[in-house]
């Protein structure tokens, strides 16, 4: 099959080449990659695969970056009996043991010996992919594969922040970075609990992507007291981290929750103690999603849309991977497979 090899530190090192297909274990099925989409997280393997913890336990098996990606189910390994040949699925991608203390409370998210695929593991950016059946998760007929593709990071990502500031209707939530592919997700899922929604940003889409209203960082503030009356709002969603943290504070009135879970920008911050007691604040950290959340997600994923750029093919996947930062991006950056 092809994939997308990582052969060293850098972009430079990121090439396509023909590997053997992998074959399935019991418990497994063969998914044949239909798109991805490309996150920072499948960059920082490319660019500094020792900085990835914990190190792959047999690194020269974890050459295929890929943390988000779609498919169907060609192949069922012995023992699977949930999924059939020819369903279409989207790949929850956190490997879990399912026996933890964490996985037994449904946190599969935080499974004490569990991995992301696609860091210290093979990931989806090739033709095809073994995934334990339990992470298959079945999408709805007529889900692009785009969206399908975008539901194993950015949407739930993205869903869990919502959750861990348990987002409702009486809120007031500030999304930072609001067409990222996190912050479009961000925006939706807090317009559908209800909550009034600002989105940051210097693009100007986001009214058809649940944002309420959208600001420049610079203005953002001075939004947000006028709106709220001086109240400030009541959850900021920030994953830019060290550029952004001191600005994302400022937004947040009593009793507010600040959801982080990206350092985009850095990962080094200030930390005003007193102004956090004194309004009693709720900093929150949150990462990925369950494995509830995830089915839940896919069974209602047709409710929500996703903003492609650009689409690239397998064979440009290093340009893909450079696209994600490029100053013209204005939405997704999807690979197809
Ligand atoms: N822990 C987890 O489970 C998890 C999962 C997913 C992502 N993350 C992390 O969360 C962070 C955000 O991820 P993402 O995929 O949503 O990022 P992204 O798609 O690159 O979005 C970032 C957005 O932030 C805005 N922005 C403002 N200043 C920026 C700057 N200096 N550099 C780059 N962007 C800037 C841009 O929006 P505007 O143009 O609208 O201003 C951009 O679209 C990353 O650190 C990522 O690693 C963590
Ligand atoms: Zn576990």
């Amino acid at each position: 099959m092809k994939a997308l090899i990582v052969n060293g530190s850098g972009m430079e090192n990121l090439s396509v080449s023909e590997v053997a297909a992998p074959s399935i274990s019991a418990g497994q099925v063969l998914v044949r990659n239909r798109m991805a989409g490309v996150n920072p997280i499948d960059v920082r393997p490319v660019m500094d695969p020792l900085s990835v913890r914990p190190m792959p336990r047999e690194p020269e098996k974890a050459r295929i970056p890929g943390a988000e990606f779609a498919g169907e189910v060609v192949e069922i390994g012995s023992g699977v009996d949930n999924l059939s040949v020819g369903d279409r699925v989207s790949v929850y991608n956190r490997v879990f043991d399912g026996t933890c203390d964490m996985c037994r409370s449904g946190n599969e998210n935080l499974c004490r010996d569990g991995f992301i695929l696609g860091t210290i593991s093979n990931g989806g950016f090739a033709e095809y992919s073994a995934i334990n059946a339990r992470n298959a998760v079945r999408i709805p007929d007529d889900l692009s594969w785009e969206m399908a593709a975008s539901l194993p990071v950015a949407a739930l990502t993205a869903y869990h922040a919502v959750m861990r500031a348990s987002v409702k209707g009486s809120d007031t939530c500030v999304v930072l970075g609001g067409s990222g592919n996190t912050g479009m997700f961000a925006l939706q899922f807090a317009k559908a609990m209800g909550a009034k929604t600002i989105a940051v940003s210097r693009k100007s889409w986001l009214g058809q992507y649940g944002a309420d209203f959208t600001v420049d960082a610079n203005g953002a503030a001075e939004f947000v007291s006028k709106l709220t009356g001086g109240a400030m709002a009541s959850v900021v969603i920030n994953s830019l981290g060290e550029r952004f943290w001191q600005a994302g504070l400022s937004l947040l009135g009593a009793r507010g929750r600040l959801v982080t879970f990206g350092t985009l920008t850095g990962r080094n911050v200030g930390f005003d103690i007193m102004n956090a007691y004194t309004k009693e604040l709720a900093i929150l950290g949150s990462t990925g999603g369950t494995m509830r959340e995830f089915t839940g997600l896919a069974g209602d994923s047709m409710r929500y849309k996703v903003k492609v750029w650009k689409r690239f093919g397998l064979s440009d996947g290093r340009k893909a991977l450079e696209a994600l930062d490029s100053a013209e991006r204005d939405g997704r950056v999807m690979l197809a497979l």
